[in-house]
């Protein structure tokens, strides 16, 4: 499975990327208005330290004005994706921009049928939000286990983007449904590294080390 980072920093973005090289980032408005940064000089930022795909959201309502903007966010870079959302006119936009050769990630994704959608108009990935349906007292994983059974049943090319994720358990789980790529907060990123008996065992580790030491030293 891919792991993305969900986030606008370029600062959490460099310091994953210099462990385990990212496979990818996604971006929103609500995420680079947290930067407080300009929007294209921010994708702009991001295409220069990830190789991976690099997604960036319209906010035009109508098809040709995610169009637009579509074709304006690709010339920043050759790994942006464009992100629509899962409305009539963004799977119109979807099937337009995908022709004319840009990748498409269909996000705001709520249920396995506006997956079946997103992948007949050929979006390049699909974002099911996981943590936001959780939210609403349904089970999110659920629709991303129901999509991989769809595409798999068809051989949809689409990939399943997990999206909205907020815990390591949605990522386990996602990766042990079989979606293609999971993105993440940073520090949800930070947490997958975590295990108390890692620490623990560094500390004994570290801790005899020293008595090893201290014993050669009165030799
Ligand atoms: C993904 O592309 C979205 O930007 C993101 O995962 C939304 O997550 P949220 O529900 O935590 O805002």
């Amino acid at each position: 499975m891919k792991l993305f980072l969900d986030t606008a920093s370029t600062q959490e973005i460099k310091t994953a990327n210099d462990i385990i090289p990212l496979d990818g980032v996604t971006t929103n408005p609500t995420l680079i208005l947290k930067e407080g940064k300009d929007y294209k000089k921010t994708l702009k930022e991001i295409c220069n330290i990830v190789n991976g795909p690099v997604s960036a959201e319209t906010v035009s309502l109508d098809a040709e004005g995610m169009i637009k903007e579509g074709k304006e966010f690709a010339k920043i870079a050759k790994n942006i994706v464009v992100k629509v959302p899962m409305t009539p006119e963004g799977m119109k936009a979807c099937r337009l921009l995908t022709k004319s050769g840009i990748r498409v990630n269909t996000t705001l994704v709520f249920s396995a049928n506006q997956a079946l959608l997103a992948a007949k108009a050929g979006t390049y990935l699909v974002s099911p939000f996981i943590g936001r349906l959780d939210d609403i007292g349904e089970k999110g994983m659920d629709i991303v286990r129901e999509i991989r059974q769809i595409y798999d049943n068809y051989g949809f090319k689409t990939q399943i983007l997990a999206a909205s994720i907020r815990s390591t358990e949605h990522v386990k789980e996602a990766a042990m449904i079989g979606a293609d790529i999971a993105t993440m907060p940073f520090k949800v990123y930070e947490q997958l590294f975590n295990h108390k008996l890692t620490d623990a065992g560094i500390k004994k580790f570290l801790d005899d080390w020293g008595k090893l030491q201290k014993g050669l030293k009165k030799r």
